[in-house]
């Protein structure tokens, strides 16, 4: 149990919506069982879907079945969990249908608020317009935005603005769930609790950092969303940009959440823009055809019902410069894509080889260092060395063995990302959450590669679903002289 319970009201708008069943629900009830919830909070379904209450919780309960993982479904939590669920109907755009939450939230005026907007992004300003003339926003209310936000600076700085008419921004958390993964906040704390890779961090000791973020499923239900936003403001801008940051960053002074921001937004600024030269060599986009994944035949991404053409990319390749003093010369080599042969989502980082060696390791190579991080499937962090494998043998023979960072620190319950930032929510602690100019920044940067693209500087390339992606993602790598991870 958690010393410390809070005490809130969560409102969910739009939470009859996937993210709301598969994440969100089944994090506040961990939360809720594990204490840190105090158990007068109320946890209040705003939905479009006219429902009462009975029916709400039995759905909820049908969810919660569907989607919690380790721990499985119990009863006796469930009827502990359904005396804080509440629901309200509400059409977004209509004033007089918020009356309903009007008087559930009037009933505790002093609560602190929360406000979790899970719904498409044009619906951002009119909710909190209307939550503040209703006269619903207090400076104990905070609001969550859930990614994306907008598709490029410009149309994020209008969703941003309205916002910001309403909330401050140290009341606005943007969500960027990779940073609630738990290997991922393991960065920092590999980086900054260990003396050991203190001085190797950088571009005298580091050859090249590897992202990966390859998933095997496809845009499944999400084919209207994704096809507007395709695979760099998807997954790159926000995801994997996050990821670079943390790798890259320079020690923050404390852990409070603008120190911790301030230095990633460092990084973001110190990206290189690309010319246009740049895109057609760093750059690789792509679209998945048809394929099979585990034996199994998966249509191409143009092959669903209504779909006749789109140039939406499901698959990017880059190679991203840092300039800086501490990664000068060190490229940094990102990778996302949908129906690629495996989930694998991993941070690669590759240490320069050896000097001079002394070992002829029987005509084999001695592989250079790498510390991998690998949030999916399975989180793990090894750090490669290089070993003697035992034996007689007239001259020394050495492989690399993989030692493992975290073995011993397994825990009954892993937390869920969105369990780890709700409750950051709940404690208002918004180190994990993006502030505005790291948004700007990381526009500013993504807007150039896919301006570039607009303008069909290079092709669209094709890759069969179940594959590594195109070949022209491999070539980028190896005209440095590099190959990816997995090669
Ligand atoms: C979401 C993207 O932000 O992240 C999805 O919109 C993607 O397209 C998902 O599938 C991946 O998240 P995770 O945690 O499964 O890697």
């Amino acid at each position: 149990m958690s010393e410390l319970k809070s005490l809130c009201d969560i409102t969910i708008f739009g939470g009859h919506g996937d993210l709301a069943f598969r994440k969100l629900m089944p994090a506040l009830y961990h939360l809720s069982n594990a204490g840190y919830l105090d158990e007068k909070s109320r946890i209040i379904t705003a939905t479009r879907d006219s429902m009462s209450h009975e029916e709400h919780c039995d759905l909820v309960k049908l969810k919660l079945k569907e989607f919690l993982s380790d721990d499985g479904f119990e009863e006796e939590k469930f009827s502990y969990f359904k005396k804080q669920l509440h629901v309200v109907i509400i059409e977004f755009n209509a004033d007089e249908s918020y009356k309903g939450l009007q008087d559930l939230l009037n009933e505790y005026p002093q609560r602190e608020r929360i406000n979790y907007l899970s719904t498409a992004p044009d619906f951002f300003g009119t909710i909190c317009k209307t939550m503040s003339h209703l006269g619903l926003v207090s400076p104990q209310s905070r609001v969550v935005l859930e990614k994306p936000i907008g598709r490029n600076l410009q149309s994020s700085h209008v969703i941003n603005d309205e916002v910001l008419n309403y909330f401050d921004e140290s009341q606005i958390y943007r969500i960027d769930h990779y940073l609630g993964k738990d290997t991922v906040q393991n960065i920092m704390a590999l980086r900054f609790s260990n003396r050991f890779f203190m001085p190797l961090w950088d571009a005298n000791h580091i050859d090249h950092i590897q992202i990966t973020v390859a998933e095997s499923v496809g845009v499944e239900g999400r084919w209207g969303y994704y096809n507007e936003y395709g695979a760099m403001r998807d997954m790159v801008q926000n995801h994997l940009m996050q990821l670079l940051c943390l790798v890259a960053m320079e020690p923050p002074c404390s852990l409070d959440a603008d120190s911790v921001r301030d230095e990633k937004v460092k990084v973001l600024r110190s990206l290189r823009t690309m010319t246009h030269s740049d895109i057609k060599e760093k750059t690789v986009r792509a679209q998945y055809s048809k394929g099979s994944i585990d034996g199994i035949p998966v249509p191409g991404y143009l092959d669903g019902d209504n779909v006749n053409t789109s140039t939406t990319e499901t698959f990017v390749a880059l190679r991203v410069d840092i300039d800086n003093w501490r990664w000068n010369g060190v490229p940094f080599y990102l990778r996302s894509g949908k129906r690629m042969s495996r989930q694998n989502s991993e941070i690669i980082i590759h240490f320069k080889s050896i000097p001079h060696s002394i070992f002829v390791n029987q005509g084999k190579f001695i592989s250079e260092n790498k510390l991998v991080i690998t949030l999916q499937p399975n989180e793990s962090i090894y750090l490669e060395l290089m070993n003697k494998v035992p034996g007689l043998s007239e001259q020394m023979l050495l492989k690399p063995v993989e030692l493992e960072l975290n073995t011993p620190l397994k825990v009954a319950h892993k937390p869920d990302a969105y369990e780890r930032l709700l409750l950051d929510i709940i404690r208002a602690n918004p180190t994990l959450f993006m502030r505005l100019d790291e948004v700007d920044a990381a526009w500013k940067w993504a807007d150039v590669i896919l301006d570039g693209w607009e303008e069909d500087i290079i092709p669209l390339k094709s890759y069969s679903a179940g594959t590594d992606g195109p070949s022209a993602a491999v070539q980028l790598i190896a005209r440095d002289g590099r190959s990816w991870q997995d090669e």
